[in-house]
């Protein structure tokens, strides 16, 4: 008798109780009128009658302790079932978070505005180029040393060999192929270039290329819309100057510095001590770059530039390490806020 109330007292012990179905099993096969502790109340005519007081106290308790437990599963369940239907319409909705421009993206963008307000308008070209276009049309000789492995990544379009454009001075060529005198135009866009990964140079960067060809174009044109653009980025303050340099498509081509903004031309770490910093490349367009695009090199002259966008981020933001624009570490990115 004993034995057979403590053997289904730990049955009851055993059995799981998770879902309403385990729970009216439960019930049915412990409490129910024909489940076992019934049964066994049923059985209790039978025990002796100086054992009936005894036998009788056990199974209160066993019916007890079953009732326990099967009142508390339900309980158990109706409470989580009710959390999960409510919904508190008055809760705050979770936080989402505002993204930020990307730096190159503020940097073009402002560099694109500054042209805009005198006229350039924007043109682009693809990031995938043909010989023509980055290199020959721009009177780059056979053996000139930008054409080399090192500097350019070549790759295999059916027949044609092709190459990830190494300048946006391309976009210039496709330009003048396709549209007359007056051209006012700035190319911004992205390029390649073969090196390796450090904090001073990088496979690929961004340029903003510019373009003015028109009756008369001088030198002095090309100074003042270059004096201009750097007061517009860097304050009424910036002074530029010009050194000269060589640039295959360009003749005089010429290096501009802007007065370091960061020490006021004093000298610093940035400025090398010089109270310059290089800012971008220059020159009139070679008559050569001109002819070899059908435009007329007696009629129109012109001039270029181009200029580095993470060269220009650095500047302004002080970033001096070029790996961090592609990493997109949302702690670097967070810091970047402008006008949209
Ligand atoms: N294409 C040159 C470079 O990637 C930059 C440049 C220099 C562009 C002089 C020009 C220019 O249009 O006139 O380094």
């Amino acid at each position: 008798m004993k034995e057979k109330i403590s053997e289904i007292e730990s049955d009851i012990l055993k059995e799981s109780l998770s879902n309403a179905k385990e729970i009216e099993n439960f019930r049915i096969k412990y409490l129910g009128s024909k489940g076992k502790i019934k049964g066994l109340f049923a059985w209790l005519k039978e025990v002796p009658n100086e054992e009936k007081r005894e036998a009788g106290q056990l199974m209160n308790g066993l019916r007890n302790k079953a009732q326990e437990i099967f009142d508390t599963a339900k309980e158990k369940l109706s409470t989580t079932s009710e959390e999960a239907n409510k919904i508190d319409l008055s809760r705050p909705g979770d936080q989402i978070e505002v993204g930020a421009r990307h730096p190159l993206s503020l940097v073009r963008s402002e560099i694109i505005e500054i042209f805009n307000r005198i006229g350039f308008t924007v043109s682009e070209g693809p990031e995938i180029e043909d010989d023509w276009h980055n290199f020959s049309a721009l009177n780059f000789p056979p053996e000139h040393p930008a054409r080399d492995m090192q500097d350019t990544f070549f790759i295999e379009k059916g027949e044609k060999e092709m190459a990830l454009r190494t300048h946006t001075s391309s976009v210039q060529v496709r330009v003048m192929e396709n549209d007359k005198p007056p051209i006012r135009t700035i190319s911004p866009g992205r390029v390649y270039r073969n090196e390796a990964i450090s904090a001073r140079a990088h496979c690929f960067f961004h340029q903003v290329e510019g373009l003015y060809i028109d009756k008369d174009v001088s030198f002095a044109d090309l100074k003042q819309t270059l004096l201009y653009f750097a007061k517009e980025l860097f304050g009424e303050k910036a002074k530029i100057r010009l050194r000269p340099s060589y640039f295959p498509f360009t003749e005089p081509s010429a290096e501009v510095d802007v007065s370091c903004t960061i020490c006021n031309s004093k000298g610093c770490n940035v400025c090398k001590y010089t109270g310059w910093l290089e800012i971008l490349g220059c020159g009139m367009v070679d008559p050569n770059v001109l002819e070899a695009s059908g435009i007329d090199s007696k009629e129109f002259t012109g001039f270029a530039f181009g200029m580095g966008v993470e060269r220009i981020a650095q500047l302004k933001y002080k970033v001096n390490d070029l790996r961090l624009y592609s990493e997109n570490d949302v702690r670097f990115l967070k810091q970047f806020t402008g006008g949209i």
